[in-house]
Protein backbone atom coordinates (compact mmCIF):
# COMPACT_ATOMS: atom_id res chain seq x y z
CA UNK A 1 0.00 0.00 0.00
CA UNK A 2 1.34 3.72 -0.97
CA UNK A 3 1.82 6.20 2.15
CA UNK A 4 -1.28 7.74 1.09
CA UNK A 5 -3.39 4.73 1.40
CA UNK A 6 -1.40 3.72 4.46
CA UNK A 7 -2.61 7.48 5.80
CA UNK A 8 -5.92 7.26 4.53
CA UNK A 9 -6.98 4.26 6.57
CA UNK A 10 -5.68 5.32 9.33
CA UNK A 11 -7.43 8.62 9.00
CA UNK A 12 -10.36 6.33 8.82
CA UNK A 13 -9.71 3.62 11.79
CA UNK A 14 -9.62 6.65 13.69
CA UNK A 15 -12.62 8.54 12.89
CA UNK A 16 -14.70 4.78 12.97
CA UNK A 17 -12.83 4.76 16.82
CA UNK A 18 -14.48 8.08 17.50
CA UNK A 19 -18.53 6.82 16.70
CA UNK A 20 -20.56 6.24 19.34
CA UNK A 21 -23.83 5.33 17.16
CA UNK A 22 -25.04 3.69 14.03
CA UNK A 23 -25.87 6.92 12.54
CA UNK A 24 -22.74 8.67 12.35
CA UNK A 25 -20.99 5.44 11.51
CA UNK A 26 -23.26 5.59 8.46
CA UNK A 27 -21.98 8.90 7.89
CA UNK A 28 -18.62 7.46 8.05
CA UNK A 29 -19.20 4.67 5.63
CA UNK A 30 -20.84 7.21 2.88
CA UNK A 31 -17.90 9.46 3.12
CA UNK A 32 -14.88 6.99 2.69
CA UNK A 33 -17.13 3.92 0.68
CA UNK A 34 -20.33 5.98 -0.59
CA UNK A 35 -20.42 6.70 -4.68
CA UNK A 36 -18.71 9.90 -4.38
CA UNK A 37 -16.37 8.56 -1.25
CA UNK A 38 -13.09 8.83 -0.85
CA UNK A 39 -12.54 5.02 -2.36
CA UNK A 40 -14.39 5.27 -5.62
CA UNK A 41 -12.50 8.58 -5.93
CA UNK A 42 -8.98 7.28 -5.92
CA UNK A 43 -10.52 4.01 -8.11
CA UNK A 44 -11.42 6.55 -10.75
CA UNK A 45 -7.94 7.47 -10.87
CA UNK A 46 -7.15 4.04 -12.51
CA UNK A 47 -7.84 5.55 -15.91
CA UNK A 48 -5.23 7.76 -16.05
CA UNK A 49 -2.53 5.25 -15.17
CA UNK A 50 -0.49 3.45 -17.17
CA UNK A 51 -1.69 0.27 -18.03
CA UNK A 52 1.08 -1.38 -16.31
CA UNK A 53 0.12 0.35 -13.00
CA UNK A 54 -3.26 -0.41 -13.27
CA UNK A 55 -3.88 -3.76 -11.84
CA UNK A 56 -1.30 -3.20 -8.59
CA UNK A 57 -3.31 0.50 -8.07
CA UNK A 58 -6.75 -1.07 -8.41
CA UNK A 59 -5.46 -4.45 -5.69
CA UNK A 60 -4.34 -2.01 -3.48
CA UNK A 61 -7.66 0.37 -3.10
CA UNK A 62 -9.11 -2.90 -3.38
CA UNK A 63 -7.41 -3.81 0.14
CA UNK A 64 -7.94 -0.41 1.32
CA UNK A 65 -11.58 -1.08 0.97
CA UNK A 66 -11.57 -4.47 2.41
CA UNK A 67 -10.23 -2.89 5.66
CA UNK A 68 -12.21 0.07 5.95
CA UNK A 69 -15.06 -2.12 5.54
CA UNK A 70 -13.86 -4.56 8.34
CA UNK A 71 -13.23 -1.88 10.91
CA UNK A 72 -16.60 -0.61 9.79
CA UNK A 73 -18.29 -3.79 10.66
CA UNK A 74 -16.48 -4.45 13.84
CA UNK A 75 -17.42 -0.98 14.96
CA UNK A 76 -21.16 -1.97 13.91
CA UNK A 77 -21.35 -4.96 16.14
CA UNK A 78 -19.36 -3.06 18.98
CA UNK A 79 -22.18 -0.64 18.67
CA UNK A 80 -25.20 -3.35 18.43
CA UNK A 81 -23.71 -4.58 21.75
CA UNK A 82 -23.64 -1.43 23.47
CA UNK A 83 -27.06 -0.41 22.25
CA UNK A 84 -28.29 -3.61 23.44
CA UNK A 85 -26.79 -3.22 26.80
CA UNK A 86 -28.33 0.46 27.11
CA UNK A 87 -31.93 -0.95 26.87
CA UNK A 88 -31.41 -3.79 29.18
CA UNK A 89 -30.54 -1.27 31.45
CA UNK A 90 -33.39 1.17 31.15
CA UNK A 91 -35.47 -1.77 30.77
CA UNK A 92 -33.57 -4.02 34.28
CA UNK A 93 -36.37 -4.82 36.75
CA UNK A 94 -35.56 -6.33 40.39
CA UNK A 95 -38.13 -9.03 40.44
CA UNK A 96 -37.21 -9.17 44.40
CA UNK A 97 -38.79 -5.54 44.74
CA UNK A 98 -42.02 -5.49 46.67
CA UNK A 99 -44.49 -4.00 44.06
CA UNK A 100 -46.00 -0.89 43.78
CA UNK A 101 -49.26 -1.33 45.97
CA UNK A 102 -52.82 0.03 45.45
CA UNK A 103 -54.01 1.43 48.02
CA UNK A 104 -57.41 0.17 49.17
CA UNK A 105 -60.81 2.37 50.12
CA UNK A 106 -62.16 1.67 53.06
CA UNK A 107 -65.73 2.28 54.75
CA UNK A 108 -66.86 6.09 56.20
CA UNK A 109 -65.99 6.94 59.58
CA UNK A 110 -70.07 7.37 59.61
CA UNK A 111 -70.66 3.88 58.46
CA UNK A 112 -68.37 2.29 60.55
CA UNK A 113 -69.63 4.12 63.67
CA UNK A 114 -73.72 3.15 62.66
CA UNK A 115 -72.43 -0.40 61.99
CA UNK A 116 -71.15 -0.32 65.68
CA UNK A 117 -74.04 1.51 66.75
CA UNK A 118 -76.64 -1.43 65.23
CA UNK A 119 -73.82 -4.76 66.44
CA UNK A 120 -74.55 -3.34 69.79
CA UNK A 121 -77.85 -2.94 70.20
CA UNK A 122 -78.30 -6.47 67.85
CA UNK A 123 -76.69 -7.88 70.66
CA UNK A 124 -79.36 -6.85 73.25
CA UNK A 125 -82.10 -8.09 70.76
CA UNK A 126 -83.05 -5.43 69.19
CA UNK A 127 -83.76 -5.70 65.63
CA UNK A 128 -83.28 -3.20 62.44
CA UNK A 129 -86.08 -1.77 60.31
CA UNK A 130 -85.96 1.30 58.24
CA UNK A 131 -88.53 3.95 57.26
CA UNK A 132 -88.64 6.10 54.13
CA UNK A 133 -86.56 9.44 53.95
CA UNK A 134 -89.80 11.39 52.33
CA UNK A 135 -92.26 11.27 54.65
CA UNK A 136 -96.05 12.51 55.49
CA UNK A 137 -96.48 14.56 58.38
CA UNK A 138 -98.75 12.63 59.97
CA UNK A 139 -96.12 10.18 60.57
CA UNK A 140 -93.20 12.80 61.09
CA UNK A 141 -95.63 14.95 63.57
CA UNK A 142 -99.03 14.34 64.72
CA UNK A 143 -98.45 10.30 65.39
CA UNK A 144 -95.78 11.77 67.65
CA UNK A 145 -98.27 14.37 69.46
CA UNK A 146 -96.60 16.90 68.12
CA UNK A 147 -99.43 19.36 67.27
CA UNK A 148 -99.68 22.31 64.57
CA UNK A 149 -98.14 24.73 66.70
CA UNK A 150 -95.15 23.18 67.58
CA UNK A 151 -91.91 25.28 66.39
CA UNK A 152 -90.62 21.56 64.78
CA UNK A 153 -93.26 21.92 61.96
CA UNK A 154 -92.70 25.14 61.19
CA UNK A 155 -92.52 25.44 57.09
CA UNK A 156 -88.57 27.36 57.53
CA UNK A 157 -87.76 24.09 59.42
CA UNK A 158 -88.20 21.45 57.37
CA UNK A 159 -87.98 20.88 53.64
CA UNK A 160 -91.44 20.12 52.31
CA UNK A 161 -91.85 18.90 48.72
CA UNK A 162 -95.24 19.75 48.33
CA UNK A 163 -98.03 19.89 50.64
CA UNK A 164 -98.53 16.16 51.40
CA UNK A 165 -94.65 15.18 51.64
CA UNK A 166 -91.59 16.92 53.31
CA UNK A 167 -88.17 15.55 54.11
CA UNK A 168 -88.01 13.25 57.20
CA UNK A 169 -87.15 15.67 60.04
CA UNK A 170 -85.89 12.59 62.46
CA UNK A 171 -86.19 9.17 62.61
CA UNK A 172 -88.98 8.97 64.77
CA UNK A 173 -91.74 8.34 62.32
CA UNK A 174 -90.38 5.11 62.09
CA UNK A 175 -91.49 4.25 65.51
CA UNK A 176 -95.15 4.97 63.98
CA UNK A 177 -94.79 2.92 61.12
CA UNK A 178 -93.16 -0.38 62.88
CA UNK A 179 -95.83 0.06 65.77
CA UNK A 180 -98.62 0.00 63.11
CA UNK A 181 -97.42 -2.99 60.89
CA UNK A 182 -96.61 -4.75 64.42
CA UNK A 183 -97.51 -6.27 67.32
CA UNK A 184 -96.03 -5.84 70.75
CA UNK A 185 -93.30 -6.77 72.32
CA UNK A 186 -90.99 -4.96 69.68
CA UNK A 187 -87.22 -4.05 69.71
CA UNK A 188 -85.96 -2.19 66.94
CA UNK A 189 -83.16 0.03 65.92
CA UNK A 190 -83.92 2.63 62.80
CA UNK A 191 -80.65 4.41 61.10
CA UNK A 192 -81.27 6.91 58.12
CA UNK A 193 -80.66 10.00 56.64
CA UNK A 194 -82.99 12.88 58.21
CA UNK A 195 -83.11 16.55 56.82
CA UNK A 196 -83.38 19.62 58.84
CA UNK A 197 -82.95 23.59 57.50
CA UNK A 198 -79.20 23.66 59.75
CA UNK A 199 -76.10 24.53 58.09
CA UNK A 200 -72.86 25.08 60.50
CA UNK A 201 -69.95 23.52 62.03
CA UNK A 202 -72.25 21.79 64.62
CA UNK A 203 -75.27 20.85 62.17
CA UNK A 204 -76.00 19.67 58.32
CA UNK A 205 -79.19 19.84 56.76
CA UNK A 206 -78.58 15.80 56.06
CA UNK A 207 -77.47 14.43 58.59
CA UNK A 208 -78.09 10.65 60.71
CA UNK A 209 -79.77 9.34 63.68
CA UNK A 210 -80.21 6.28 65.21
CA UNK A 211 -83.91 5.56 66.35
CA UNK A 212 -84.74 3.01 68.95
CA UNK A 213 -87.80 1.61 70.57
CA UNK A 214 -88.71 -0.97 73.17
CA UNK A 215 -92.30 -1.70 73.77
CA UNK A 216 -93.71 -4.70 76.34
CA UNK A 217 -95.44 -4.72 79.37
CA UNK A 218 -93.35 -3.47 81.98
CA UNK A 219 -90.33 -1.07 80.77
CA UNK A 220 -89.10 1.33 82.86
CA UNK A 221 -86.75 4.34 82.98
CA UNK A 222 -84.22 1.77 84.67
CA UNK A 223 -84.61 -0.06 81.28
CA UNK A 224 -83.67 3.01 79.54
CA UNK A 225 -80.48 4.08 81.36
CA UNK A 226 -79.21 0.74 81.10
CA UNK A 227 -79.43 0.03 77.32
CA UNK A 228 -77.92 3.74 76.99
CA UNK A 229 -74.77 2.95 79.13
CA UNK A 230 -74.22 -0.16 77.87
CA UNK A 231 -74.06 1.45 74.52
CA UNK A 232 -72.14 3.75 75.46
CA UNK A 233 -69.54 1.53 77.35
CA UNK A 234 -69.64 -0.76 74.53
CA UNK A 235 -68.84 2.08 71.97
CA UNK A 236 -66.26 4.68 73.78
CA UNK A 237 -64.91 2.30 76.74
CA UNK A 238 -65.65 1.00 80.15
CA UNK A 239 -65.44 4.02 82.44
CA UNK A 240 -67.77 6.39 79.97
CA UNK A 241 -70.61 7.44 82.35
CA UNK A 242 -74.19 8.54 80.90
CA UNK A 243 -76.18 11.16 82.33
CA UNK A 244 -80.16 11.88 81.96
CA UNK A 245 -81.17 15.29 82.00
CA UNK A 246 -85.09 16.43 82.18
CA UNK A 247 -86.41 17.78 78.88
CA UNK A 248 -89.52 17.81 76.83
CA UNK A 249 -90.41 16.32 73.53
CA UNK A 250 -93.99 15.82 72.27
CA UNK A 251 -93.86 12.09 72.20
CA UNK A 252 -92.47 10.81 75.22
CA UNK A 253 -92.88 11.65 79.10
CA UNK A 254 -91.16 11.77 80.87
CA UNK A 255 -88.30 13.07 78.27
CA UNK A 256 -84.59 13.34 78.66
CA UNK A 257 -81.31 14.92 77.23
CA UNK A 258 -78.70 12.30 77.25
CA UNK A 259 -75.10 13.08 77.58
CA UNK A 260 -72.07 11.10 78.08
CA UNK A 261 -68.82 11.39 79.58
CA UNK A 262 -65.81 10.75 77.20
CA UNK A 263 -62.81 12.36 77.40
CA UNK A 264 -62.85 14.67 80.68
CA UNK A 265 -66.23 16.24 78.81
CA UNK A 266 -69.95 15.65 78.76
CA UNK A 267 -71.31 15.76 75.39
CA UNK A 268 -74.94 15.91 74.45
CA UNK A 269 -75.33 13.09 72.03
CA UNK A 270 -79.11 12.16 72.37
CA UNK A 271 -82.71 12.30 73.15
CA UNK A 272 -84.78 9.76 74.97
CA UNK A 273 -88.06 8.84 76.68
CA UNK A 274 -90.89 7.03 77.70
CA UNK A 275 -93.26 6.73 75.06
CA UNK A 276 -96.41 9.19 75.66
CA UNK A 277 -99.63 7.15 76.27
CA UNK A 278 -101.11 9.33 72.91
CA UNK A 279 -98.73 7.82 70.92
CA UNK A 280 -99.75 4.47 71.64
CA UNK A 281 -103.73 5.68 71.25
CA UNK A 282 -102.35 7.08 67.56
CA UNK A 283 -101.20 3.55 66.67
CA UNK A 284 -103.83 1.42 68.48
CA UNK A 285 -101.76 0.30 71.38
CA UNK A 286 -103.78 0.55 74.88
CA UNK A 287 -101.43 2.71 76.82
CA UNK A 288 -102.62 0.97 80.25
CA UNK A 289 -101.11 -2.23 78.98
CA UNK A 290 -98.01 -1.38 76.94
CA UNK A 291 -95.12 0.87 78.24
CA UNK A 292 -92.35 2.07 75.92
CA UNK A 293 -88.80 3.91 75.75
CA UNK A 294 -87.54 5.20 72.76
CA UNK A 295 -84.63 7.29 71.67
CA UNK A 296 -83.15 9.32 68.93
CA UNK A 297 -78.89 9.94 68.77
CA UNK A 298 -77.30 11.53 66.30
CA UNK A 299 -74.89 9.54 64.55
CA UNK A 300 -72.58 12.57 63.44
CA UNK A 301 -72.50 13.20 66.93
CA UNK A 302 -71.36 9.81 68.15
CA UNK A 303 -68.65 9.79 65.39
CA UNK A 304 -67.25 13.47 66.63
CA UNK A 305 -67.42 12.63 70.21
CA UNK A 306 -65.49 9.00 69.46
CA UNK A 307 -63.08 10.74 67.11
CA UNK A 308 -62.46 14.29 68.36
CA UNK A 309 -63.98 15.60 65.60
CA UNK A 310 -63.88 19.23 65.52
CA UNK A 311 -66.36 20.21 62.26
CA UNK A 312 -69.50 18.26 61.24
CA UNK A 313 -68.96 19.39 58.10
CA UNK A 314 -65.66 17.25 57.39
CA UNK A 315 -68.04 14.21 57.96
CA UNK A 316 -69.42 15.19 54.13
CA UNK A 317 -66.42 16.85 52.47
CA UNK A 318 -64.86 13.82 50.97
CA UNK A 319 -61.78 15.21 51.92
CA UNK A 320 -59.48 11.61 51.44
CA UNK A 321 -56.54 13.33 53.46
CA UNK A 322 -59.82 13.16 56.03
CA UNK A 323 -61.10 10.17 55.75
CA UNK A 324 -58.03 8.27 55.37
CA UNK A 325 -56.71 8.93 59.38
CA UNK A 326 -59.82 5.92 60.27
N1 LIG B 1 -86.54 12.80 67.39
C1 LIG B 1 -85.79 13.62 68.30
C2 LIG B 1 -84.98 14.62 67.51
O1 LIG B 1 -84.75 14.44 66.38
C3 LIG B 1 -84.84 12.78 69.10
C4 LIG B 1 -85.59 11.91 70.03
C5 LIG B 1 -85.86 12.35 71.30
C6 LIG B 1 -86.00 10.66 69.65
C7 LIG B 1 -86.55 11.57 72.22
C8 LIG B 1 -86.68 9.83 70.55
C9 LIG B 1 -86.92 10.31 71.84
O2 LIG B 1 -87.08 8.60 70.24
O3 LIG B 1 -87.59 9.50 72.73
O4 LIG B 1 -84.55 15.60 68.09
Amino acid sequence: MTEELSRILEEAREEIAKVSTSRELNDVRVKYLGKAGTVTSLMKRLKDLPPEERPNWGRMVNELKDEIERILEEKKAEIARLEKEELNRKLWADPTMPGTRRSLGHLHILTKVQEELEDIFISMGFSIVEGPEIEEPWYNFDALNTPEWHPARDLHDSFYINEKYLLRTHTSPVQIRTMLSRKPPLAIISPGRVYRRDYDATHLPMFTQMEGLYVDHDVTVRHLKYFLEEFARRLLGENTKVRLRPSYFPFTEPSFEVDIYFNNRWFEVLGAGMVHPNVFKNVGYDPERWRGLAFGLGIERIAMVKYGIKDIRDLIRNDVRFLENW
